[in-house]
C-alpha cells in the first residue's frame, strides 16, 4: 500500500481541499496518508499565494523534497493549490523533478493524473479551473474532532486591487445545497458538532435550481443548515462587507445556533484607501453594519483583517485604521503589510512608502489588536459562556476542554459525558492563553 503527505499552506479553503485529496487519493488509489513525509511514496504540497512570502516558501520546500527523490527516483511530488494556478510554467521551469502541477479545481484528476505520470513518465500539468467538479467527491469523516470546515461557495467575482484571489480561484460558483446539506448531515452522523462554513465571500452565495425555479441566497441556506439537529454551532468564514445584506444581518435574529462571533474584514479605516482598494463600501457604511448587529446580538464578537502601508496610504490614512479599531473595539483580528501580487491593479499603483515605514506601522496595529484581544479576554473573566466541550484534558483526568464563541479554549471539571455538548461555563481566570471555568448547569 502507498504511503502519502501532504503539507497544506495558508487558508482554511487550503485545508479543506487537502481534507478532499486524502479522501480521493485514499478511495480510489491503494494507498494510506502518513504524516512522516520522509516515508511517504507521494508527496503533495498544497499552496498558498495569498502574500509573496507564502510564496517563496514554495521552492525551499522543493529544495528539501529533491534531496528524497534524488535517493529515491520512484518518488511522486505533486504541486498543487493557489501558487500552481498562478505559476505553473515557473515550477515546471525551476523545478523539472516535479511529477504533477494540479490546480485548486482539479483536485478530483488527481488518482489519474498519478496513473498516468506512472505509465508515460511525462509530467502530468491541468490546472484548469473546472468549477464545481471537484466538490463530486464523496468525503469520508472519519475525524476525531468536533468541528469541520464546509467549502460552500469559491472564488470571487470582485476585484479588490491587491487580491489575486479571484485569479487563483476563479469566478464564483456556489455548490448545489442539495450538497451541501447532504454532506453535513453525513458529518453530523460521525459526531460533527460545529461546522465553519468557507468561501472567498460565503454571503453571495446563490444557487439556482433550474428545474423548479428554486433561489437559494446564504440566508436560506443558514437556516436549512440549523434545521440539522446535531450540528449545534455554525461558523462561517469570509463576508464581505458589501453584501452584508439586511436579510443576513436577520438571521442572527432567527438562527441561535449562529454564533456571536463574526470576521468581517475591513481592510482599512480611510475612505480614500478603501477607494483604491476598490472594496465598494466606506467606513460608514461598515460601522451601519455593526450597529444592526451589536442591536441584535450586543454579545457579538467582531474581528478584522486589516491591510498596512497599502499604496498611497499617509500617516494620516493609518491613524484613520488605528481609530476605527478603537470605535468597533475588535477581538482577535489579523494584519499584514501590502504585498504586491503579479497583475494585480494595485500592482501598477505607485507605492512610495518604505519598507521600514510599514514595518513600524505593522508593528503599531499589531501592538494596538494584541492590547484589544488582552482587553476582551480581561473582560470574559466572571462571564458565562456557552462552551463547546471537545475532549478529556491531556494532563488531568477530571478537567475537560472546550471552545467559546469567539475562540477561546477554556478547562474546566466534569464529567466525559458533557463531550459533544454545549454547556454553560463561568470563567474564572486567565492562565497563560487559556481560561478556567466552572459549569454553572
Ligand atoms: N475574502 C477572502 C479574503 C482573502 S485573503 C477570503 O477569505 O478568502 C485574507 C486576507 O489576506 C484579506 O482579508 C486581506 O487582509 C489579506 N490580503 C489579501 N491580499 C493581500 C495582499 N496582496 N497583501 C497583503 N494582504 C493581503
Ligand atoms: Fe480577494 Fe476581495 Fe475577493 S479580498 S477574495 S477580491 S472579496
Amino acid at each position: 500500500m502507498k504511503k502519502i503527505y501532504i503539507k497544506t499552506w495558508g487558508c482554511q479553503m487550503n485545508e479543506y481541499d487537502s481534507f478532499m485529496i486524502r479522501n480521493i487519493l485514499e478511495k480510489k488509489i491503494n494507498c494510506k496518508n502518513t504524516k512522516k513525509y520522509k516515508k511517504a511514496d507521494i508527496l503533495i504540497l498544497n499552496t498558498c499565494s495569498i502574500r509573496k512570502k507564502s510564496q517563496e516558501k514554495l521552492f525551499h520546500q522543493l529544495g528539501r523534497w529533491k534531496i528524497l527523490k534524488k535517493k529515491n527516483p520512484k518518488i511522486i511530488i505533486a504541486v498543487g493549490g493557489c501558487v500552481a494556478n498562478q505559476e505553473e510554467k515557473k515550477i515546471y521551469s525551476r523545478a523539472p523533478y516535479v511529477d504533477i502541477i494540479f490546480g485548486t479545481q482539479t483536485i478530483h484528476k488527481l488518482p489519474k493524473m498519478i496513473y498516468e505520470r506512472k505509465k508515460n513518465k511525462n509530467i502530468s500539468i491541468n490546472t484548469k479551473l473546472e468549477g464545481i467538479k471537484k466538490f463530486n467527491i464523496n468525503t469520508l469523516y472519519k475525524k476525531k474532532n468536533l468541528s469541520s470546515y464546509i467549502t460552500i461557495m469559491e472564488g470571487c467575482n470582485k476585484k479588490c486591487t491587491f487580491c489575486i484571489v479571484p485569479t487563483t480561484r476563479g469566478k464564483e460558483i456556489s455548490r448545489p445545497y442539495k450538497d451541501i446539506i447532504l454532506e453535513i448531515k453525513n458529518m453530523a452522523k460521525n459526531n460533527i458538532k460545529e461546522i465553519t462554513l468557507l468561501g472567498q465571500n460565503v454571503n453571495s452565495y446563490f444557487y439556482k435550481n433550474n428545474i423548479c425555479e428554486y433561489k437559494c441566497t446564504f440566508s436560506k441556506l443558514l437556516h436549512k443548515i440549523s434545521e440539522i439537529e446535531e450540528i449545534k454551532r455554525i461558523r462561517f468564514i469570509t463576508s464581505h462587507p458589501k453584501d452584508f445584506s439586511n436579510e443576513i444581518i436577520n438571521t442572527y435574529k432567527k438562527i441561535p445556533k449562529l454564533v456571536n462571533f463574526l470576521h468581517l474584514p475591513i481592510q482599512s479605516g480611510s475612505n480614500k484607501i478603501l477607494k483604491l482598494m476598490k472594496r465598494g463600501y466606506n467606513v460608514q457604511r461598515y460601522k451601519k453594519i455593526i450597529t444592526k448587529i451589536l442591536k441584535i446580538r450586543p454579545n457579538m464578537k467582531i474581528s478584522s483583517d486589516f491591510i498596512i502601508g497599502f499604496p498611497g496610504e499617509t500617516k494620516k490614512d493609518f491613524y484613520k485604521t488605528i481609530k476605527i479599531i478603537s470605535e468597533i473595539n475588535f477581538d482577535n483580528s489579523f494584519s499584514f503589510i501590502y504585498s504586491k501580487r503579479p497583475n494585480t491593479i494595485a500592482s501598477k499603483m505607485i507605492d512610495n512608502i518604505t519598507l521600514e515605514e510599514k514595518k513600524k506601522r505593522l508593528y503599531k496595529i499589531q501592538k494596538i489588536l494584541a492590547y484589544k484581544k488582552i482587553q476582551w479576554n480581561r473582560r470574559m473573566i466572571g462571564t458565562t459562556q456557552s462552551v463547546l466541550v471537545h475532549k478529556k484534558h491531556e494532563k488531568f483526568s477530571k478537567k475537560l476542554i472546550g471552545t467559546t464563541e469567539n475562540n477561546r479554549t477554556v478547562y474546566f471539571n466534569g464529567n466525559k459525558n458533557k463531550i459533544g455538548k454545549i454547556v454553560k461555563i463561568k470563567i474564572t481566570k486567565i492562565k497563560k492563553k487559556c481560561f478556567k471555568g466552572k459549569i454553572i448547569d
